[in-house]
């Protein structure tokens, strides 16, 4: 078994928690990890002033992979201006290390709307209405206009689209629904669904598909089972992966990969979920999420098998029926126990 060299960027509200769970249960897996912590989050930013200074970007993009737990202030509050560290911190990550596939897999647990659902939202993360276009004009005056566009280039969108058709191919229903808005958004709609048709030649065993964003809604709640893997973009991925969450088991499950699949530096693994500032210290945070995505850095750095056994240990513990009142850190526990 290697060792890695992680970054860890445990953040804000639970952040810190559900991450050291994370790495508890990578270790018990056998993989072993040279840690080196960020201080980066809402609590640096009020101390320091310091969102993410060059020093710790450079840092962190020599690492074999990052950690990292959540980030954000608690809802509310107003010593930290909405968007400063979504933006400066987190997005900028996800922009300055080119991971320009967020992987969120579904699989559904016990009890959840959609138990048996399994499926994959491969979506862009480094463009759309996230990309930073747009501004104020004649700002504080009563004529004033606020635009935010989408930005949607060929290349962003075709190798986004071409690693969803590989993994596509990869799973044995081989099957990939577009997600847009291409009946109103008739610009940036059509360049997705030109460069999805263009490409899917290159894919003969996977069909491939197309569903309204709207529907998408209705279907993910009605009928999760008929998707495999969704390909959208940036927003649309954002919002959607929310509701998969909610319907495959809830937000504490869901996990998530920010990939740079050109591998010309480190990706990024977190849970789908937030802060929850609400519940942080308690005990009360569900570590399966930051576990899972920890199992997703096992299997980009090649650990495949790690990367099983570490699901496989979650899943049977979910499946087991554990008691609700379990602590974050006995959850953890009972998880690397398994292994
Ligand atoms: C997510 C989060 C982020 C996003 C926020 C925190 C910037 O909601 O990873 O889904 O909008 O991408
Ligand atoms: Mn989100």
């Amino acid at each position: 078994m290697s060792t890695y060299d992680v970054g860890v960027i445990g953040g804000d509200g639970i952040g810190p928690e559900v991450t050291a769970e994370a790495v508890k249960v990578v270790e018990a897996s056998g993989v072993t990890l040279d840690i080196t912590t960020y201080d980066l989050g809402a609590d640096r930013y009020l101390r320091t002033g310091d969102v993410l200074p060059e020093s710790d970007l450079e840092a962190l993009q020599v690492h074999d992979a990052i950690l990292l737990g959540a980030i954000g202030p608690p809802v509310g509050s107003n010593e930290v201006p909405p968007g400063t560290l979504e933006r400066g911190l987190l997005l900028r990550l996800r922009f300055a290390l080119d991971l320009y596939v967020n992987l969120r897999p579904f699989t559904g647990v016990p009890g959840a709307p959609a138990p048996d659902c399994d499926f994959v939202v491969i979506r862009e993360n480094t463009e759309g209405t996230y990309a930073g276009e747009g501004g104020f004009l004649r700002k504080d005056t009563p004529f004033e206009v606020a635009t935010q566009g989408s930005v949607n280039t060929r290349h962003g969108v075709e190798r986004c689209a071409r690693f969803a058709f590989e993994l596509a191919s990869s799973r044995p229903r081989q099957q990939l629904t577009l997600v847009h808005k291409t009946n109103v958004l008739t610009f940036a709609g059509d360049l997705w669904q030109r460069t999805v048709d263009e490409i899917a030649p290159d894919y003969p065993g996977v069909s491939h598909d197309y569903n309204h964003v709207d529907a998408t809604c209705i279907y993910l709640v009605e009928h999760p089972g008929r998707y495999d893997v969704i390909v959208t973009d940036n927003l649309f991925g954002d919002i959607i992966t929310d509701l998969a969450g909610a319907v495959a088991g809830g937000i504490g499950y869901a996990a998530s990969a920010n990939l740079n699949p050109a591998r010309t530096g480190p990706s990024l693994f977190e849970p789908v979920h937030g802060a929850a500032h609400d519940i942080a210290g308690t005990g009360k945070a569900n570590p399966a999420a930051a576990i899972r995505s920890a199992a997703l850095m096992l299997d980009h750095l090649g650990e495949a098998d790690a990367a099983r056994r570490v699901t496989d240990a979650v899943q049977a513990f979910i499946r087991s029926t554990p008691d609700p009142s379990l602590s974050t850190a006995a959850i953890g526990d009972a998880i690397a126990e398994r292994l």
